[in-house]
């Protein structure tokens, strides 16, 4: 028998639950195939254990999510509460708290899979995000003075040290010279591009770029380097997806980035992500919402939740396992289902976990 993995599972809100199952279903078979052991024990946190208790998260959460290998979660938000609340109190919070400071977004069209690129195919759209996930202006100092006056102010400011950019990109590099395209066989180099804007953010990006070629030239020389503006990133993700490798990027720019990426990849239905402690414990979760109008009616698709668990096991050091989820994945959008959107399948939800876990 091979390793036990503790995993702790966070459905959370909407169709969280119903995803999350669906997932469970496919990590249970690549577990039975691959001769590891998960032992999954569930959590309340979401929207309505904050209703009927008052309380968003204990205070005691952090330290009793450390104690697990991994954490997957379903999907946080709830339409009985003001917005913010529960993105701040609950994903945010957790990810400071357990410094998952990379958030990892893959970009890659599945067979079968449309895409709003004309003319794209999933050997165009392959390519992944690593998004800084522990600083910038999501924890930058800020406030608001004179609020309510026509003299009021508002600052948020971008921050970063050293230390945080550092870490970020060596993961970076790390990630692109074992998952980069000449490593999976798809290129002639492993590529990382970083996406700032050095030429209007010339204090905070004169920063990175100093960092991304002082650590790749000296400690990663076999890892090709290049620069994009982050606006002309976004005309580029569009128009010539296929000249990406692997973007590293700051935690704002990155959150825009990767919806745009997910986009191109099918949208929500498909799109997965990692929130990353290299050192530590790492939160896995499908980047869509709770979608509280499908929820409970077993239409939703469940592919991403289906990813993120893959996402999670090959962090976790189970990659073989990992790739039988995304072949099952990619063999279902290519031979099964119709279309990635809620009740457009031809599937349920549970169909569809079902086709995926049997392929495992
Ligand atoms: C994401 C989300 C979050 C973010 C929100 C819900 C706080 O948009 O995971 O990308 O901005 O990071
Ligand atoms: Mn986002």
């Amino acid at each position: 028998m091979g390793k036990t993995y503790q995993i702790a599972v966070i459905p959370g809100d909407g169709t969280g639950p119903e995803v999350v199952d669906e997932g469970r279903k496919a990590l249970k078979a690549a577990a039975a195939k691959f001769d590891f052991k998960l032992e999954l024990t569930d959590f309340d946190y979401g929207g309505e254990r904050y209703l009927r208790t008052g309380e968003i998260l204990p205070d005691n959460a952090a330290d009793e999510l450390r104690r697990f290998d991994a954490i997957y979660l379903g999907a946080i938000g709830h339409p009985g509460v003001k917005p913010g609340i529960l993105e701040k109190g609950i994903l945010l919070r957790l990810r400071f708290e357990l410094d998952q400071y990379i958030n990892l977004r893959p970009v890659r069209l599945y067979p079968g899979v449309e895409t709003p690129l004309k003319g794209k195919g999933p050997e165009h759209i392959d390519y992944a995000v690593v998004r800084e996930n522990s600083g910038g202006i999501y924890t930058g100092t800020g406030g608001i003075s004179m609020k309510g006056t026509p003299h009021e102010v508002a600052v948020q400011s971008m921050v970063y040290n050293r230390f945080q950019v550092e870490r970020c990109l060596r993961y970076a590099f790390d990630y692109t010279r074992k998952f980069g395209k000449k490593a999976r066989g798809k290129g002639d180099t492993n590529t990382l591009a970083l996406v700032g804007k050095t030429n209007v953010l010339t204090f905070v990006f004169d920063l990175w770029e100093r960092a991304f070629h002082e650590i790749g030239e000296r400690d990663y020389p076999d890892v090709k380097r290049e620069y994009y503006h982050v606006d002309a990133t976004c005309m580029y993700m569009v128009k010539s997806p296929e000249w990406f490798d692997v973007l590293v990027t700051s935690n704002m720019f990155g959150d825009i980035i990767t919806d745009l990426g997910a986009e191109t990849q099918g949208g929500m239905g498909i799109a997965a992500g990692g929130n990353i402690n290299p050192e530590g414990v790492s939160m896995f979760e499908p980047i869509g919402g709770s979608a509280p109008k499908y929820t409970g009616k077993n239409i939703i698709n469940p592919l991403a939740a289906i990813c993120s668990g893959a996402m999670m096991l090959e962090t976790l050091g189970e990659i073989d396992a990992a790739r039988a989820i995304e072949e099952a994945v990619k063999d279902v959008t290519a031979n099964k289902i119709k279309s990635l959107a809620a009740g457009k399948m031809g599937f349920s939800t549970s169909e569809v976990g079902d086709m995926v876990a049997e392929r495992v």
